[in-house]
């Protein structure tokens, strides 16, 4: 098939690439961008270890066609560290928490936990739960993932309130 410029915005830098328009994002970020984070766990849209945001939205990039992101701004689990490499909140509190053990679903379950505090910034244990609902955890039982981004809110509100 023709490859087509696609045009998007990965992590805050402009990319412009040729690419089938049929390649899955998962696929074009792995293998065209060398952002090997998101992880493919099924490639059927359930497990969520491919999970990046698009224009505001957590997705499972193994369900978009790179030609539907074309123009898009995403973010992947490289883009949540600060500039300087600084890890986020989440980051710390997933290993503080023991939030992982395997570490496969972690890329997208930190991901999805980014824009669901932005979505939620106090979210009860049980909207943690249902907002990490699209992704599959094999190792952890969830507890200490949910311990996790309940104590990077608690952390991100804290910052928050200090500052105002
Ligand atoms: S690899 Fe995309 S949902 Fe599993
Ligand atoms: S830490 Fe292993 S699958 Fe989640």
């Amino acid at each position: 098939m023709a490859k087509s410029h696609i045009r998007m915005t990965v992590n805050g830098s402009a990319v412009e690439e040729l690419a089938e328009p049929r390649v899955l994002l998962i696929h074009f970020l792995r293998e065209q961008l060398a952002l090997t984070g998101p992880h493919i766990g099924c490639d059927t849209g359930h497990c969520g270890a491919c999970t990046v945001d698009l224009n505001g939205k957590s997705v499972k990039s193994c369900m978009v066609f790179v030609a539907q992101a074309s123009g898009a701004e995403v973010r992947t689990i490289e883009g949540i560290a600060a500039a300087d490499g600084t890890p986020h909140p989440l980051q710390e509190a997933f290993r503080e928490h023991h939030g992982l053990q395997c570490g496969f679903c972690t890329p997208g379950m930190i991901t999805r936990a980014w824009r669901l505090l932005q979505e939620n910034p106090d979210p009860s244990d049980q909207e943690i739960r249902y907002g990490i609902s699209g992704n599959l955890c094999r190792c952890t039982g969830y507890q200490n993932i949910v311990k996790a981004i309940r104590a990077a809110a608690d952390q991100l509100n804290a910052h928050k309130e200090a500052a105002e």
